[in-house]
């Protein structure tokens, strides 16, 4: 049966930053919601055209957009041990949505790592936050500065700021989480599969937390 590992936190805690340390780890695809809006809106796709706005705004992509793309992805061949969900599921819906497809690919979720800090914390973090055009390498201005400023260390691509992430976008899509993503966090712990996570501490560490909880479970 393939595995599947929600990622759940803020905007800004590091759950890309760890999920792309897990899924070499770990050997499980990385698939991230964001990641992949953000190729259909550089490639002009009408998935991009639509979800554009939303993005640049800080508000959730409509549903049913969300979770066809997200099917999709998982349908490719690379996801048939199983999946790092970095950002989906993201409201109740989408959490049901994902128990009925993982039934077609014959997986479950297996664990919710659930990565928290300080509001202060993930403004800061976010409004830092440097990524790479080509593959969406994660650095810091102050707390993972590339080796050469303005270019990504693995691929040597261009590094960006994110439009969403000016201090009066990451607030909204803080407000947006604590409305629409945070019922998640009750319904995951519900099922025994939450394993709470101090983000507050440094990447190493986080990271190291989160491999030892995993296995501790099983995986
Ligand atoms: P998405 O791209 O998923 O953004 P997010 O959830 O807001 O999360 P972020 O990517 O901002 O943060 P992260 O937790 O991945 O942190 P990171 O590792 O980069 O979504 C963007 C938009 O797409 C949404 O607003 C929405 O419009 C749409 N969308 C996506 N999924 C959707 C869905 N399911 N439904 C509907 N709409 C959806 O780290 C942040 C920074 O901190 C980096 O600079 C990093 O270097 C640094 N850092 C990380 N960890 C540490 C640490 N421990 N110490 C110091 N610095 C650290
Ligand atoms: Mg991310």
């Amino acid at each position: 049966m393939a595995t599947f590992i929600v990622m759940l936190g803020p905007p800004g805690v590091g759950k890309g930053t760890q999920a792309k340390t897990l899924a070499e780890k770990t050997g499980l695809a990385h698939v991230s919601s964001g990641d992949l809006f953000r190729e259909h809106i550089k490639n002009q796709t009408e998935l991009g055209k639509l979800a554009k706005s939303y993005l640049d705004r800080g508000d959730l992509v409509p549903d049913d957009v969300t979770i066809g793309m997200i099917r999709e992805r998982l349908g490719r061949v690379d996801c048939r041990v199983g999946a790092i969900l970095d950002g989906f599921p993201r409201t109740t819906v989408q959490a049901e949505a994902l128990e009925t497809m993982l039934k077609d690919f014959d997986g479950q979720v297996d664990k919710v790592p659930y990565i928290t800090a300080a509001e202060s914390i993930l403004v800061e973090r976010a409004s830092g936050r440097l990524t790479c055009r080509a593959n969406g390498h994660i650095y810091h201005q102050k707390f993972n500065p590339p080796a050469k400023e303005g270019i990504c260390d693995e691929d040597g691509s261009q590094l960006y700021q994110r439009e969403d992430d000016k201090v009066e976008t990451v607030t909204n899509r803080i407000r947006v989480y604590i409305e629409q993503t945070m019922p998640l966090v009750d319904h995951y712990r519900r099922g025994g599969r939450l394993i709470e996570i101090d983000g507050s501490q440094s990447v190493e560490r986080v990271t190291e937390e989160l491999l030892e909880s995993l296995e501790q479970t099983g995986k």
